[in-house]
């Protein structure tokens, strides 16, 4: 066959009508069966030759507007289309890497045609040193679906769909091709369902309450006053008295420390009182407060005047007490850590570790956005005051809790620090990565700011409206598929990928995945559950508040809804972990396969 019978085969009709970047097409007219093959489906690539560039739209609409009545009867078919971006010919007319927008626009009774293999190739797939491959588009199994990381990373990006439709999955396999191509990343994710640490296993600086020192006085005045006063009635009087006390303890740390360690007054560290504020993050001691309230307290007489001290110093000491709260107020010492701090969250420097994994699961929810709302913030301003130096991706799992929409949910400095990310993050090379199940639940400047969004299964009208509302024609003509699409699926455009196209993502083999425990309920209840010792060992881990470790005996990974998977043994929990680090026994051999113990022996084994 000759390329002229080619891409005779290829066309699909003539342009009959244009205006700016949108164009009708009337598809030749033939058999019924002809007419069948001609028409292209919503979202397919069609190109137009022009003097110097080959012109590339998708097809956003489809219509019959005179429908035949009899099978042989001629119809008239047109196609909508908008023009997205052009190959530029090289001198011998050979087409060259894609670009966005188009230069030369084709006219009326130009000929359409279906782009071809090497076109659609050019078209989507980067192949570049800073663009790596998430999956195929669903024009052409052949075609790799290509992102761009530094336009992804460089600004923010959203994964959305409802759930189980693979979004954790999703960032999952994104971040590792972005880590396996740059091991020296900075990523901390929010993992509020601890289920990251098994995607990640050895790339992963893996952070939980139990490990985790995020001092107190990190916070800063809004955030400490969250978890100090609420949102009790008469709060002011509190916070007022809060606000003249922190500075105090934070000088008389700081005195303390010029009297024990003198020659610290002559180094790069000097803090110069006059710049101590409320929310400067510099040291002082929960202890110190506490003396302070007492201080102020035996000055004053009036019964009225006392209880705003009274009830700040029963908080502090409460909180002191509460074994929730001992990643920030358990150190018995308090020294300034700030920079470890830093650099474990941060990754810096990386270790062979560029994801830093913080488990929020299981602590309060009060707790969870309090130190959100420090991470968030900690990671601007660092971005702020290294100037960008180290670019950070910030990972926010079911971002719809923390930046809602409804202006009287959520809380106020959590949405604030990550509103700011969103808004001015880029200029410090701070990118947000925002992941939800529910985009119209989420705070639309949020997602207005992501310039890169892949829109998975969403089933919502309102979630779907959401999405329409910012985006172009040619890739809300895309979105229609939203409600359709299979696990694994997604609708993806803007600046991290060349074309909105949809696309499907490669299969995450079993021993990356996150540990999201798609519940097979049939498969649960054909078991014999539980075994002995069961309900005594969740007591004991919800008392302690210690979880199992990651793959505890109902995280059995489910076969895969999606694609074939390789056929990867379950991965064998270690049991004893919680009850070793209550108990401080020795670890037990690891057990494997046949010789795998039920839980109930095992603690039998443990306490003996
Ligand atoms: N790329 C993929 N490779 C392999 N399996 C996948 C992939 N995407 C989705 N799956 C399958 O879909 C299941 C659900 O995916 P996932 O946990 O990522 O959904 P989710 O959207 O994050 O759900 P939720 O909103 O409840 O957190 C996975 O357990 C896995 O079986
Ligand atoms: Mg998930």
């Amino acid at each position: 066959m000759t390329s002229q019978d080619k891409s005779s085969t290829n066309r699909i009709g003539r342009i009959v009508a244009v205006t700016g970047a949108h164009a009708v097409i009337l598809i030749d007219g033939g058999s019924d069966a002809e007419m069948r093959v001609k028409t292209p489906e919503i979202g397919t690539l069609l190109k137009v030759d022009t003097p110097r560039t080959i012109s590339l739209c998708i097809v956003s609409a489809l219509s019959s507007p005179m429908p035949s009545h009899m099978p042989d009867e001629p119809e008239t078919r047109i196609i909508e289309v908008e023009f997205l971006g052009e190959l530029p010919k090289d001198e011998r007319g050979a087409p060259m890497h894609f670009r966005r927008g188009v230069s030369c626009y084709p006219s009326l009774g130009d000929a359409v045609f279906r782009a071809s293999k090497h076109e659609l190739e050019k078209a989507y797939a980067y192949h570049t040193d800073t663009a790596i491959r998430v999956g195929h588009i669903s024009q052409d199994e052949a075609i790799p679906a290509m992102v761009k990381i530094d336009d992804l990373l460089g600004k923010h990006f959203a994964i959305l769909g409802t759930t189980g439709t693979g979004k954790s999955c999703t960032v999952a396999l994104i971040l590792r091709r972005i880590l396996e191509r740059n091991p020296q990343g900075h990523v901390l994710l929010l993992d509020v369902h601890r289920e990251y640490a098994h995607a990640f296993k050895d790339i992963a600086e893996v952070i939980s309450p139990a490990n985790m020192n995020l001092p107190f006085w990190l916070l800063n005045f809004e955030e400490i006053v969250e978890i100090l006063i609420g949102q009790q009635p008469n709060r002011e009087t509190d916070v007022e008295v809060l606000r003249e006390l922190i500075p105090i303890a934070k000088l008389r740390y700081l005195n303390n420390q010029r009297r024990e360690r003198p020659a610290l007054q002559r180094t790069r560290e000097q803090i110069e009182p006059s710049s101590i504020g409320v929310d400067t993050p510099v040291p002082y001691r929960s202890s110190d407060l506490i003396g302070i309230l007492d201080e102020h307290m035996g000055k004053l007489e009036l019964r009225g005047e006392l209880a705003p001290y009274k009830r700040l110093k029963a908080r502090l000491e409460a909180i002191n007490r509460d074994s929730r709260y001992a990643f920030m107020f358990g150190s018995l010492t308090v020294q300034d850590t700030m920079s470890q701090v830093l650099a474990r969250l941060f990754r810096i420097p990386v270790n062979g570790k560029p994801i830093a994994i913080l488990e929020l699961g299981g602590l309060p929810s009060e707790i969870i956005n309090v130190v959100v709302s420090v991470l968030a913030r900690l990671a601007f301003d660092f971005g702020v005051w290294s100037a960008g130096r180290v670019p950070i991706t910030f990972v926010c799992e079911e971002a719809h809790r923390y930046v809602p929409v409804d202006r009287t949910l959520g809380f106020e400095p959590t949405k604030r620090s990550i509103s700011r990310i969103a808004k001015e993050g880029r200029k410090y090379g701070i990118s947000l990565c925002i992941v939800s199940q529910r985009p119209a639940e989420l705070d639309a400047t949020i997602l207005s700011q992501c310039n890169t969004i892949f829109s998975m299964r969403l089933a919502n009208e309102r979630d779907q409206a959401i999405l329409r509302a910012g985006i172009s024609d040619a890739a809300s003509s895309l979105l229609d598929f939203m409600p359709t699409m299979g696990t694994g699926e997604a609708i993806s455009f803007g600046e991290g990928v060349a074309l909105p196209t949809r696309i499907k993502f490669d299969t995450l083999p079993a021993d990356e995945w996150p540990m999201s425990n798609t519940a097979s309920v049939t498969g649960s209840w054909a078991r014999e559950m539980p075994e002995e010792g069961f309900l005594q060992d969740i007591v004991l881990r919800w008392r302690a508040q210690s979880f199992a470790p990651e793959g505890s005996v109902f995280d059995v990974p489910q076969q895969a809804t999606f694609g074939q998977q390789p056929n990867q043994p379950a991965p064998t929990p270690d049991l004893t972990a919680p009850l070793r680090r209550l108990s401080a026994s020795p670890a037990p051999k690891p057990a494997n396969g046949e010789e795998r113990q039920s839980l109930a022996s095992l603690i039998r084994q443990i306490r003996s």
